[in-house]
């Protein structure tokens, strides 16, 4: 994964400008961190671990650098590890994996690696072919050593990457290379050139990027760049996401889940004005794909599109996705960032055989420029690494998809709704209290729900592991007595937590489940609008809710139990240990 970046700027202090543009790209990884600045023949580096606060904004004042923000894949999260790595003449940023680094290890004995990343092979490889053409070469023009170096190394490394390099023989020019998936944009202007895995990240310098498409490399310096082969990519307007407002709270997380009610009634009004049925003929099938929190989003999304447009709909994680030959159907794609690797290799798979919507929240995406039809999900921009408003706001749009497929007009009952959430967030600080204390106090957490709500009981599993570090394990209730209930022992450092609102079709199948986990002296844990239904000592009261919009209350309930625990355990909370907002790798 990883984010980089490149500037060489007439007016100098780079630097600075590196530093802003690498908080951008942050939610790529952020396991360290690092800036080099090439001055008067040498490179001057400044790296640190963790996240990008903590390192120095104004180490140099050269006029070319690049930066990097790390999400570590090969070797250890260490300085050692930490990009930029610089070798004689050459100085590497790196987004990406190179699947054959230990190959290129073999073939250079001799040389002395000093990192455990695979990105030391992409230096390593550069550096030879540079040489080589050098030492045969008295007279270089046009940058043939840099042309002849970017073929020789392309076709030597196989995987997925984007590199900016620095040259010593080159002190105003950025050099790039984009094989596979790994995004790469850049921005030129009469003062400066620039490069970068994202566009945000040089939006503060310019209105537009050049998309480097897969298989290109080329340079950039102020006012000249060369992108080979083609040399004909176009312009692209980058489209800011909208001023973030101050944070309400100490994290993000509990900032961007208070705002969730507001967040999606202002998206359904944008939703119902930018969006006809016009947009898509009714498919006679249809592919979710996506990750993680989209995943279990697209998951919800199938009961409503089966239940009200009678739409046959299968959902599947990006990475595990296969084609049904022979099928015409539509793939919806969720992603919030429109970056995750896996969901783009997903796309790249159907290979334009089907009609494809992108149901994403960040416009200007990948995603969002590859897919035929893009509907936002007008959440605006989420921080937090553990997903609230993003998933809440993919839900909805997958719901008002599959209400207006279907005819149903179902705008009075997600007002409504909208209001039950405001009041529920306003009481889950006091009504969950308790459920803290003895989920804090425990190893394991099952949580088990029925119909609609299974997806949410693993949505809220996810959020668990991902904030408080918690073993939590999701599963039907229905299943229970076909294997899981073998786990319930009340010696056992454990508690079960059961989704049961009372409008469920499945509600008695509930009230039965509850009582064969009680009856084993498990300790059960309801979240209900009917807790006093089931002979439990520990509750969530939740408000009423018509089965259908269930998902929307319940998953505020797990939401604020992850959040809750991960406060108990002093844990990072917008930046969980190990992960990144968005998953550029494979
Ligand atoms: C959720 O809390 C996660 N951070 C993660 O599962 C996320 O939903 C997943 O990586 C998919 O990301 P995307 O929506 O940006 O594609």
């Amino acid at each position: 994964m990883c984010g980089l970046i490149g500037i060489v700027h007439k007016e100098g202090n780079v630097c600075e400008k590196i530093h802003k543009g690498l908080e951008y790209l942050q939610y790529r990884g952020y396991d360290s961190c690092g800036i080099s600045v090439m001055e008067d023949g040498e490179f001057y580096a400044n790296k640190q671990i963790g996240p990008i606060s903590g390192l120095k904004k104004n180490c140099h004042s050269g006029k070319i650098g690049i930066g990097h923000t790390r999400w570590a894949t090969h070797g250890c999260i260490s300085i050692k590890n930490t990009h930029p790595f610089m070798h004689k003449n050459l100085a590497i940023v790196h987004n990406g994996i190179i699947e054959n680094h230990s190959e290129i290890r073999d073939k250079y004995p001799d040389y002395h690696w000093k990192t455990g990343c695979d990105t030391e092979s992409i230096l390593k490889s550069t550096y030879e072919h540079l040489k080589e053409y050098r030492n045969i070469n008295d007279e270089i023009t046009d940058h043939a050593d840099w042309n002849y170096a970017f073929e020789k190394m392309s076709e030597e490394l196989d995987g997925s990457f984007a590199v900016a390099f620095m040259d010593l023989s080159y002190p105003d020019t950025l050099f790039f290379i984009r094989k596979g998936l790994s995004p790469l944009s850049i921005a030129v202007s009469d003062d400066f050139g620039a490069i970068a895995s994202d566009c945000l990240a040089l939006s503060d310098m310019s209105d537009h990027v050049i998309d480097i498409e897969n298989g290109q490399y080329g340079y950039v310096k102020a006012g000249k760049y060369e992108i080979k082969p083609g040399n004909i990519n176009e312009k692209r307007h980058i489209i800011k996401s909208p001023k973030m407002s101050e944070k309400s709270h100490d994290t993000w997380f509990a900032h961007e889940f208070h705002t969730q009610p507001m967040v999606l009634s202002n998206a359904l009004h944008k939703f119902n004005s930018a969006f006809t049925l016009s947009d898509f003929e009714k498919p006679k099938f249809i592919d979710i794909l996506g990750c993680g929190s989209s995943y279990y989003a697209g998951c919800v999304g199938k009961y409503w599109i089966e239940k009200y447009a009678n739409i046959m709909c299968r959902v599947q994680m990006s990475s595990e996705w296969k084609d049904l030959k022979g099928y015409d159907r539509t793939i919806a794609l969720i992603s919030q960032s429109g970056e995750t690797a896996d969901t783009l290799a997903a796309f790249g798979k159907q290979l334009g055989a089907h009609k494809t919507v992108g149901f994403v929240n960040t416009l200007g995406s990948s995603l969002s420029r590859a897919v035929d039809h893009v509907v936002p999900t007008f959440v605006g921009q989420e921080v937090s690494v553990a997903s609230t408003k993003a998933m809440t706001g993919q839900m909805l749009s997958l719901f008002l998809w599959a209400t207006k497929l279907s005819g149903v007009n179902k705008q009075d009952e997600l007002t409504e709704l909208f209001e039950k959430m405001s009041c529920l967030i306003n009481k889950l600080p006091e009504n969950t209290k308790e459920v803290i204390d003895i989920c804090a106090n425990v190893d394991d957490l099952f949580i088990l729900a029925k119909g609609n709500l299974v997806p949410i009981a693993y949505e809220g599993a996810l959020k668990i592991k991902e904030l408080a570090y918690v073993h939590a394990e999701a599963m039907s209730a229905s299943e229970l007595k076909h294997g899981p209930l073998a786990m319930i022992n009340p010696d056992s450092s454990q508690a079960i937590i059961f989704l049961a609102p009372s409008s469920s079709s499945l509600w008695s199948k509930m009230l039965s489940a509850v009582e064969e986990v009680h009856s084993r002296g498990g300790k059960v844990i309801v979240i209900s609008d009917k807790p006093e239904k089931f002979n439990v000592n520990y509750s969530v009261k939740m408000p009423y809710i018509e089965e259908d919009l269930a998902p929307f209350l319940y998953i505020l309930s797990m939401q604020w139990i992850a959040y809750g625990l991960a406060i108990r355990k002093g844990n990072a909370i917008d930046m969980p240990r190990n992960l990144a907002k968005s998953v550029t790798v494979e």
